[in-house]
């Protein structure tokens, strides 16, 4: 099949939903991200690459910030989060909040996976601000772990993908990573 070239994008990966929290003028404010990655390991860092967004200013503040995974019964609440603004509307009541040790990490009670972090460093680029998090605490339910460790099939987190726009949870496993790949090994 012949190859053509296509339209430069960097959204064309699916990408995992988070709603990212911050504490801004006193008030809990939470925004829904695509562009959440993993960064590296030991220290666990995690990044956000956010606009000039109302969240930005508590997290600049107080540099810290909460990441907090949806399932999909929380699309909709999620998706109004990536619509309205805080500086517009008050988003701290559309879900139940808890703290851990970070006093300006507001926390989902609704979201089986929240991470707190600490900014570990800042990186401006022309259009964004990557905020690289060093992760100091990680909650979760007992209902939502296998063997005290996350399980996604119990939490259903959902992606985004584009350009079509649409919220769509994990589809069915097709093999177990880092073991499928060595079936081609022995085949030689
Ligand atoms: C599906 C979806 C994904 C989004 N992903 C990002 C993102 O990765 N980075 C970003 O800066 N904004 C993203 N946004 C936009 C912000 O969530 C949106 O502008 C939000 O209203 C900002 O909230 P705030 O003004 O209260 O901080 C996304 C919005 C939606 C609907």
């Amino acid at each position: 099949m012949e190859k053509m070239t296509i339209e430069n994008s960097v959204s064309f990966l699916p990408m995992a939903m988070v709603l990212v929290g911050s504490l801004v003028e006193g008030k809990a404010n939470f925004m829904a991200v695509a562009w959440v990655s993993a960064v590296n390991r030991k220290p666990p860092l995690i990044s956000i690459a956010l606009g000039p967004h109302y969240t930005n200013k508590g997290i600049e503040a107080n540099q810290e910030f909460s990441i907090n995974v949806p399932s999909v019964n929380l699309a909709e609440e999620t998706d109004y989060c990536g619509c309205v603004s805080g500086s517009k509307v008050d988003k701290s009541g559309v879900f139940e909040l808890f703290y851990g040790k970070l006093k300006t990490a507001p926390l989902i009670k609704e979201c089986p996976l929240n991470i707190a972090c600490k900014v570990y460093q800042t990186l401006t680029l022309p259009s964004n601000t990557v905020f690289i998090g060093e992760i100091i605490e990680t909650f979760a339910e007992e209902r939502h772990l296998t063997d005290q460790q996350p399980d996604m099939l119990k939490m259903s987190p959902f992606t985004l993908t584009m350009p079509d726009k649409n919220y769509r949870e994990i589809g069915k496993d097709i093999g177990r990573a880092w073991q499928i790949g060595k079936n081609l090994k022995e085949r030689g």
